[in-house]
């Protein structure tokens, strides 16, 4: 018999697997609506164009795409940015400002598998539109630490690096690169980290090869790690447009100092993200310890709404990835065992008495206790070992003699005590254990 496999890079969730996940999902919510986010959600598969030349090149090879049966070019959403700048810019003239959203769904991208990278994931997404200043850069960051904090994670574990595309264009102006070049510089600097000089390659190929004397203030300037090395920098090139992008940093690191968050930021010019279309500030958060790939990843992108055939719009936004985040948990200790047990486990005589059963196990769920029972009559010993083994609380026990009375024996499964009370008495019983 043939054996079917998952594709590579595809994830299945047992329930173990899934309770990780739920874990996840909750702690992200939660925190998502102490900051006010309304969630969202949108089409998995989606036109191709949405994300041709908007994402940039990197995920644009890895596009699960394909032609549909209406000769439609669709592809599976790599990434949520796209879909919620369309979803927004629709009805942008209606929604209230500032526009706060958060969603939690799958991606699809046709990567090289390695650790915390699949070809499928999830992604927790934040974004907030209509805030062109640095408070929207204030609530995003302080979300996007407090996602991973909710965990138990300090800033012994993780921290986010703050870097800025905008002053990257000023300075690679000033050294007189046009925009392409720019765009080509950026590119490299993107992948230095990983690849050392050869990032520059794609960058030769396409204008020949960066001068010596500019590519070696490049290197400088991604090696920049205060705000104060930053302002030395540039103080050399001046002018009020630099003059008031150093003051919208200085708000943004004051604001994120005055939320106790200082701790957890790093300046970091070596960040400038590969997606295509970021305006302004970028940041990424990694592990303290440099092992893992990042765990998330975002930035401003005043330019995309519009571009996609909205209003002009500014937005800032970030996504936690779920695969590297598990990985960090589980190093730390952090990711808990999640143990499904039962409140109430009943443990049923014959047959007479399972038709009695049957009435209290219905009214117990429909009260909202999570009741199991043997589906098949078992000998009375192995019922109670599965009783305890299941982890439940309490267990209820409807032998025949005890029916006879019109009682059922309730027995405290942690206290190992037992008491018998009238049926009647079993729903309001039980709330009394589980409220006390
Ligand atoms: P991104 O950096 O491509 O940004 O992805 C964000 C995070 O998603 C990454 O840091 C990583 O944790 C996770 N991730 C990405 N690709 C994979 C993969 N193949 N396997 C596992 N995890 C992965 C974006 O997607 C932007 N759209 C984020 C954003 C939202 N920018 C503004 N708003």
């Amino acid at each position: 018999m043939a054996t079917f496999q998952t594709l590579p890079g595809f994830r299945e969730f047992y329930p173990e697997d899934f309770s990780r996940r739920n874990h996840l999902f909750r702690l992200w919510r939660q925190t998502a609506n102490t900051f006010g986010f309304a969630e969202y959600d949108a089409p998995v598969l989606e036109p191709l164009d949405l994300y041709k030349a908007k994402s940039g090149d990197e995920i644009e090879a890895q596009l699960f795409s394909f032609t549909d049966k209406g000769g439609r070019e669709v592809a599976l959403r790599p990434e949520m940015t796209p879909t919620v700048c369309r979803l927004v810019g629709a009805r942008a003239s209606a929604l209230k400002r500032p526009i706060k959203w958060f969603s939690i769904a799958e991606f699809y991208r046709y990567e090289r598998m390695q650790k915390g990278r699949g070809r499928c994931f999830f992604q927790f997404n934040a974004d907030i539109f209509g805030e062109p200043g640095p408070e929207a850069e204030t609530e995003l960051i302080a979300l996007l630490v407090q996602c991973l904090a909710a965990f138990g994670l300090t800033e012994q574990d993780f921290f986010v690096r703050l870097s800025d595309r905008n002053l990257w264009f000023y300075y690679l102006e000033a050294l007189g690169l046009d925009e392409a070049r720019i765009r080509g510089v950026l590119v490299a600097v993107d992948r230095f980290e990983k690849y050392g000089d050869d990032a520059f390659k794609g960058y030769t190929e396409q204008f020949g090869p960066l001068d010596e004397g500019v590519k070696a203030k490049v290197l400088a300037f991604l090696r920049i790690k205060s705000l104060a090395a930053l302002e030395q920098t540039l103080g050399a090139i001046g002018g009020e447009k630099l003059a008031a992008r150093l003051a919208d940093w200085k708000k943004l690191l004051g604001n994120l100092a005055a939320m106790g968050l200082a701790r957890f930021i790093e300046v970091d010019l070596g960040v400038v993200r590969g997606l295509a279309y970021y305006t302004g500030f970028v940041f990424e958060a990694f592990d303290r310890k440099g092992e893992l790939r990042a765990l998330a990843g975002g930035g401003r992108y005043d330019d995309l709404v519009q571009k996609l055939g909205g209003p002009a719009l500014p937005a800032v936004g970030f996504a936690i990835g779920d695969m590297t985040f598990a990985l960090l948990l589980e190093q730390r200790g952090l990711m808990p065992t999640l143990v499904q047990a039962p409140d109430v486990y009943c443990v049923i005589g014959g047959e007479a008495e399972r038709l009695t059963a049957f009435g209290d196990i219905h009214a117990l769920r429909a009260a909202g206790y999570r009741v199991d029972y043997p589906l098949k009559e078992v000998a009375f010993g192995k019922q109670f070992k599965t009783a305890s083994e299941s982890g439940a609380k309490l267990a209820l026990v409807y032998g025949g003699d005890e029916l006879a009375k019109g009682v059922v024996k309730l027995r405290d499964l942690g206290a190992r005590t037992e008491q018998e009370i009238p049926r009647a008495q079993v729903v309001a019983t039980v709330r009394d254990f589980f409220s006390a």
